[in-house]
C-alpha cells in the first residue's frame, strides 16, 4: 500500500500545491474541499500527472462532513501519512462590524475541523507511525497568529488558536511518533489574497510552491527532529 495523505482545502492555492508535491513524493491523495467542481479538477489535473487520488467534497464546518471524510480515505487507502489542515477562511471586519456568523465560520473552518481531524485520524497517524517511525500533520496557521492584524482579528485569533493546537498536539502526541508543524506565512498569492493585490503586487507574493517545498522539508526530516513552526515572510518585511 502506499504512503497516503489527506490534504484539507485542496482545490486551490496552498492546499493544491502542497497536495501536487505530496503526489510527487509517492503518496495516494485524499482532497476535500466545498465546491465540488473546483475539487473535480484539481483531482483531474493531479491524475493526469500520475496520482492516485480521490476528491471528498466536504463543509469542514460540519462536524459529520469532517468525519465522512476521513471515513471516505480510510476506506480508500487504509492508512494515513500525512495529514494537512489547510482549509481555512478569513473575513476581514472591523471590531464594531463582527457578526458572530462570521466568527462562527472563521472558527469552525480553522480551528474546529483541524481538531477534529486529528481525532478522527488518530488511529491512522498513530499506525502510520509506528511502522514508519513518523505520521505527519501540516497545519496551516499564518503570520497573523504571530503579528495579529487590526481588521482581521477574528482570523488573527483563529490562526494564533492554530498554532497553539499544534504545539499541544506535539506535546501530546510527539510520543506516538505524530510530528506537527505550523506554517505561518504572510501574503502568499492564492484566491485569498485577491483582494490585496492592489497594494501589493500578485507576483510579489509568496508562491504557493514555496509552501509545498517547506512541507517536501519536513517529510525529510528524521524520527529525531520536529520543526513546531514555520514562518514565511517577504523580503523587507519585518512581521515579527
Ligand atoms: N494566501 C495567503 O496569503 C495565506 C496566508 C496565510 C495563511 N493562509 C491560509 O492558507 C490556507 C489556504 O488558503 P489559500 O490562500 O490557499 O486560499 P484559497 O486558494 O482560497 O484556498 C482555500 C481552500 O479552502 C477550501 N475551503 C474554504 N472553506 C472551506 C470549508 N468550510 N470546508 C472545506 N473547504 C473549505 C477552499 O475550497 P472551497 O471554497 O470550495 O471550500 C479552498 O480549497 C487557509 O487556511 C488560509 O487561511 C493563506
Amino acid at each position: 500500500m502506499p504512503a497516503a495523505a489527506l490534504v484539507t482545502g485542496a482545490s486551490s492555492g496552498i492546499g493544491l500545491a502542497i497536495a501536487t508535491m505530496l503526489a510527487e513524493e509517492g503518496h495516494a491523495l485524499t482532497l476535500v474541499a466545498r465546491r465540488p467542481e473546483k475539487l473535480e479538477a484539481a483531482r483531474a489535473e493531479l491524475e493526469a500527472a500520475g496520482a492516485e487520488v480521490i476528491a471528498v467534497p466536504a463543509n469542514l464546518a460540519d462536524e459529520a462532513a469532517v468525519v465522512a471524510s476521513v471515513q471516505a480515505h480510510r476506506a480508500q487507502w487504509g492508512r494515513l501519512d500525512v495529514l494537512v489542515n489547510n482549509a481555512g477562511v478569513g473575513i476581514g471586519q472591523p471590531i464594531g462590524q463582527l457578526t458572530a456568523k462570521h466568527f462562527d465560520l472563521q472558527f469552525d473552518t480553522n480551528v474546529r475541523a483541524a481538531f477534529l481531524y486529528y481525532r478522527e485520524a488518530l488511529d491512522l497517524l498513530k499506525a502510520a507511525a509506528a511502522e514508519g517511525g513518523t505520521a505527519r500533520v501540516v497545519n496551516t496557521s499564518s503570520i497573523t497568529a504571530l503579528a495579529p492584524q487590526p481588521w482581521l482579528s477574528a482570523y488573527s485569533a483563529s490562526k494564533a488558536a492554530v498554532r497553539a493546537m499544534t504545539v499541544s498536539m506535539n506535546r501530546e502526541l510527539a510520543g506516538d511518533g505524530i510530528h506537527s508543524t505550523a506554517l505561518c506565512p504572510g501574503f502568499v498569492e492564492t484566491p485569498m489574497t485577491q483582494f490585496a493585490q492592489e497594494g501589493i503586487p500578485a507576483e510579489e507574493m509568496i508562491r504557493p510552491q514555496d509552501i509545498a517545498e517547506a512541507v517536501r522539508m519536513l517529510l525529510r526530516l528524521s524520527r529525531h527532529c520536529i520543526v513546531p513552526e514555520i514562518p514565511f515572510i517577504r523580503p523587507g518585511e519585518d512581521a515579527l
